[in-house]
């Protein structure tokens, strides 16, 4: 089945959950209920089948699908569509138990017992084909339903809270193959890894094993390369999955990301799919206020909207609390409505959860659903979800269509997300922490910003910012000299430019030394012990991490030290470059100085937000735009109302009426206002 042009989700907000009927089929009159409630709450869409396979599959090759069209066709019946999943997220027992090597095998070498999810082998030849079959069983079975808008490629691939990878015999194997392929000869891998330093040079690629803390842990270039196999492996396996589903079936298919999840390079998985599909539980009521944790939450809408720079589906998420962290807080009132609304503001077309109705037993019986154990339709949780699925039918015709158009790039990379953390000197960082940080005072000024990779199209953008983009990719240093000289500005951060992509350090300069006009020298990490302050534009900001010692080529000195034996050293660069700049951090501050920094680079770029209001503290704004109209999502993350002052009048589409001068917003609160052209 190649229809590419069928691959398409219907043309309106989604509202759903993950439905896992399976364990109620001896309660008739819950399943009924279910389909009550769900017309009562809006809901248009379920995710169906995601743990399913021994409910699909009861035996080997002994198959039983009627409840499952029963299920499809009801919910069809009502108008609710099925997303159907394929059943890989857990096998079944009596796979493990007739095919031991299906079970992962850890890095100590010991094989996992049967249990618990994402346990699988993806290298094991048995697996393979019983996903296989099963997978291809179904699509040929509902594949072709009406009801069925798209397919849900197992569940979190590699989440099961252990590790992503396996270290059997299989799986070394082809780790091995996959060397090969890459490098050609033992030499160039030899090279790559700098295998001669401690006596680790291989002569044979059976000598080649994965990394463990029983054997080999310190070869930086072999550590990367294992993860580079890891996320290529299971995608591998993903792939398989999707070439099983389409021998049937020309629906889009997707599978549920999880954001900022290290072991998976997301940007070479978002390739295969048609549309992106993740699962957003953001930690909310858990500091002081919520702005952290939504600038958070915004940054992996973003990053998810990236992989395609198009609009995504929110697959899961919780009406109230989840059950897996040490405390787990319900989300106050508002915050339903506004963290499902942040979803659709960053470019999600759904808010979906999981699960529709509380499991009876098992470990997730306390994580919130739609439906709870007591009470019916009369609990707070369930009137907090009818209200999101009324808000998503009322905006469904203004959003579905639109979505971000960002000027601003930010530069997160996986690969070097794996090395940047596993480098050996200056200080252990933690890269997704201190990309957040580098994008908060965007979310704060309300600023779109898009996430790119190294290998992104950087040509629609005026602003790349790339904080510790410690390794470079191939061809990536002459993209961004490219972007400068035909105007764009640059900016990077300290601890970049360190190696290439095999980890190896590049020789003689930072390979952007022209571009950056500085010359890098050393890098400094040390406490409070060592008090220092950057001064910029008059005030003195606090250091707070690793201070680069940089010398001034051509660049501009922006801010300086103002202690320690680099005292009057350059902490901020500003270097015209062709008919663009770049700047370089070579300090990390307080995130004050950020918001300075990036006050004055708007100014100079002329990339403002575009909203024509002011925004209190803890209120920001992200819009969805398409060639007729801007729609801004203002948001309040306050605990408390707050005032937003309008320059201009707005139409708010939900009140359906013009709003102009100040607005009141009820605290944690959306307003959604419409800006037409010429307004
Ligand atoms: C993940 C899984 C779900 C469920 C939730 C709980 O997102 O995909 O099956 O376990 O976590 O938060
Ligand atoms: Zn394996």
């Amino acid at each position: 089945m190649r229809n590419k042009t069928a691959r398409k989700l219907p043309e309106k907000l989604l509202h759903g959950a993950d439905y896992n009927p399976e364990q109620w089929l001896d309660c008739p009159e819950i399943l009924e209920e279910d389909i009550k409630l769900m017309k009562k709450a809006g809901i248009n869409c379920v995710s169906l089948g995601i743990f399913s396979w021994s409910q699909l599959e009861l035996d080997d090759g002994r198959y039983s699908f009627e409840w499952m069209e029963d299920i499809i066709e009801k919910l069809y019946q009502n108008h609710i569509y099925t997303i159907l999943a394929t059943p890989t997220g857990a096998i079944p027992p009596w796979l493990s138990a007739a095919h031991e090597e299906v079970l992962q095998v850890n890095e100590y070498g010991v094989r996992n017992y049967a249990g618990n999810r994402h346990n699988f082998c993806p290298g094991s030849p048995v697996m393979r084909r019983k996903m296989r079959a099963i997978d291809s069983k179904l699509s040929q079975k509902f594949g072709q339903h009406p009801g069925v808008i798209a397919w849900h490629i197992s569940n979190e691939y590699g989440g099961n809270g252990r590790a992503a990878d396996c270290h059997c015999p299989y799986c070394q194997e082809e780790f091995r193959k996959w060397l090969q392929e890459k490098y050609g000869t033992l030499e160039n891998l030899n090279k790559a890894w700098w295998t001669t330093f401690w006596s680790h040079s291989y002569t044979d690629w059976s000598q080649i094993h994965s990394p463990s803390e029983r054997g080999e842990n310190v070869l930086h270039g072999l550590k990367l390369d294992w993860k580079r196999f890891v996320s290529h492996q299971l995608l591998d396996f993903a792939k398989e999955e999707i070439a099983a589903v389409r021998e049937y079936s020309d629906r889009p298919v997707t599978t549920n990301m999880m954001g900022f999840f290290k072991p998976l390079n997301y940007f070479e998985w978002g390739k295969e799919f048609d549309f992106i599909s993740w699962d957003n539980y953001p930690d909310w009521h858990s500091e002081e206020n919520e702005f952290r944790v939504a600038a958070e939450a915004a940054a992996a809408h973003s990053l998810m909207r990236g992989l395609k720079k198009a609009p995504f589906l929110m697959m899961e998420s919780t009406p109230s609390m989840v059950n897996w962290r040490p405390v787990n807080t319900l989300k106050r009132p508002g915050m339903h409505s506004l963290s499902s609304l942040q979803a659709i503001a960053h470019g999600s077309d759904s808010v979906q959860y999981f699960q529709w109705r509380k499991s009876r037993g098992s470990c997730e019986k306390f994580h919130g659903a739609a439906v709870d154990h007591k009470n019916g339709e009369n609990t707070r949780v369930f009137g907090d979800v009818c209200e999101v699925g009324k808000r998503l039918r009322n905006i469904s015709e203004y959003v579905w269509g639109t979505c971000s158009h960002a000027k601003i790039a930010m530069i997160f990379d996986w690969e070097n997300w794996w090395a940047v953390e596993d480098v050996c000197g200056v200080e252990k960082l933690d890269y997704k922490n201190l990309f957040c940080k580098y994008f908060y005072p965007f979310w704060e000024m309300g600023v779109n910003v898009d996430i790119q990779n190294m290998e992104g199209d950087f040509s629609d953008y005026q602003i790349i910012i790339a904080p510790y983009n410690y390794m470079y990719q191939k061809g990536y240093a002459d993209k961004i000299r490219e972007f400068v000289k035909n105007g764009g500005c640059y900016v990077t951060t300290c601890w970049s430019g360190e190696a290439d992509d095999t980890d190896l350090c590049f020789l003689q300069a930072h390979p952007l030394r022209d571009v950056l006009g500085i010359r890098t020298e050393e890098t400094d990490a040390c406490g409070a012990a060592w008090d220092n302050q950057v001064s910029y534009c008059g005030v003195s900001y606090q250091v707070t991490g690793l201070r680069g010692i940089i010398h001034r080529e051509t660049a501009e000195v922006k801010a300086y030290y103002e202690k320690d034996f680099y005292k009057g050293f350059p902490a901020l660069t500003r270097n015209a470059y062709g008919k663009g700049c770049a700047y370089y951090i070579a300090a990390e501050t307080e995130i004050a100085f950020l918001k300075k920094f990036y006050q004055n680079l708007l100014e100079e770029e002329g990339a403002g937000a575009g909203f024509a209001g002011k925004l209190p503290e803890g209120v920001t704004v992200s819009c969805r735009n398409d060639e007729k109209k801007k729609l801004w999502f203002l948001q309040n993350y306050n605990r408390r109302e707050a005032v937003v002052i309008l320059y201009k009048k707005y139409f708010d589409i939900e009140l359906q009426k013009d709003v102009e001068g100040t607005i009141e917003m009820q605290p944690f609160s959306c307003d959604i206002l419409l800006e037409e052209p010429g307004s």
